[in-house]
């Protein structure tokens, strides 16, 4: 895997964006995997600078976002779709028909996953998929423990990670319990991964990922095994790695 450093937050969103914008350059009709959480927003507004000052197009890209809480309908402020479309999505051109974030609120939720990963394949697979990283080495929903073969599937929540988001809702026990994600087996399969951590508090999970044995304990150790994955970080979340990278 491609380790690269950058100075802080600005520069890691910048570069993020940059390449980003490069498969947007190269391939228009693109498939991108996108992720929420804190650590992309900066990623997401220098996309939508690019897309205003030199009419980046996302008009032809088909996205598939990793995962969504399930209870929570599209309108609600903590629910993913929410989050891509007021950060990302209405900012730029992207065509609303190609847009494919998971459904908190499908009745039958196994028939949703399969069709979401069928959706997947008649795309074309995923071009570039975007990670976070949760402090326990979570990627998506995919809790450690989770299966590193998994699909699309509901995941019950760890604790580590509902009084991490707890910060978003009212109280605790508003923190959804279950999420819909994509599986570590999904994400996979995407051709390229672009895996973003920022600050001291990702430090062990970014050591574990990338220099610490490939265990379902973190989901995200399994990066290792990709052929194209580029782990982006800032100089505080690299700050446990034992190894020197030079990144570019
Ligand atoms: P964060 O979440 O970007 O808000 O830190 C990342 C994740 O939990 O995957």
């Amino acid at each position: 895997m491609l380790v690269v450093i950058k100075k802080d937050y600005e520069e890691m969103s910048r570069e993020g964006a940059k390449q980003i914008a490069g498969l947007v350059r190269k391939k228009p009709d693109c498939v991108i995997g996108f992720a929420t959480g804190s650590t992309p927003l900066g990623m997401y507004r220098e996309l939508i600078r690019l897309h205003n000052a030199e009419g980046l197009d996302f008009s032809k890209v088909t996205t598939f976002n990793l995962d969504e809480y399930v209870g929570l309908p599209p309108a609600h402020d903590q629910s993913y779709h929410y989050f891509m479309w007021e950060n990302l999505f209405k900012h730029i051109n992207v065509n609303p028909s190609k847009v494919h974030i998971p459904m908190g609120m499908a009745e039958d939720i196994e028939a949703f996953c399969e069709w979401y990963e069928r959706k997947i394949v008649e795309a074309g697979g995923i071009d570039l998929q975007i990670l976070g990283i949760g402090a326990n080495g979570h990627i998506a929903f995919n809790e450690p423990g989770s299966s590193l073969g998994s699909r699309t599937r509901i995941k019950t929540l760890s604790e580590k990670t509902r009084k991490d988001n707890a910060r978003f809702f009212k109280n605790m026990a508003e923190v959804p319990k279950y999420a819909i994600t994509m599986g570590v087996g999904t994400i996979m399969e995407a051709r390229q991964l672009l895996l973003l951590a920022n600050g001291a508090g990702k430090a062990d999970a970014i050591s574990a990922t990338v220099e610490g044995p490939i265990t379902a304990k973190c989901p995200a150790t399994i990066v290792q095994l990709h052929r194209y994955a580029t782990v982006l970080i800032d100089k505080a979340a690299a700050a446990k790695l034992e190894s020197s990278y030079n990144g570019f």
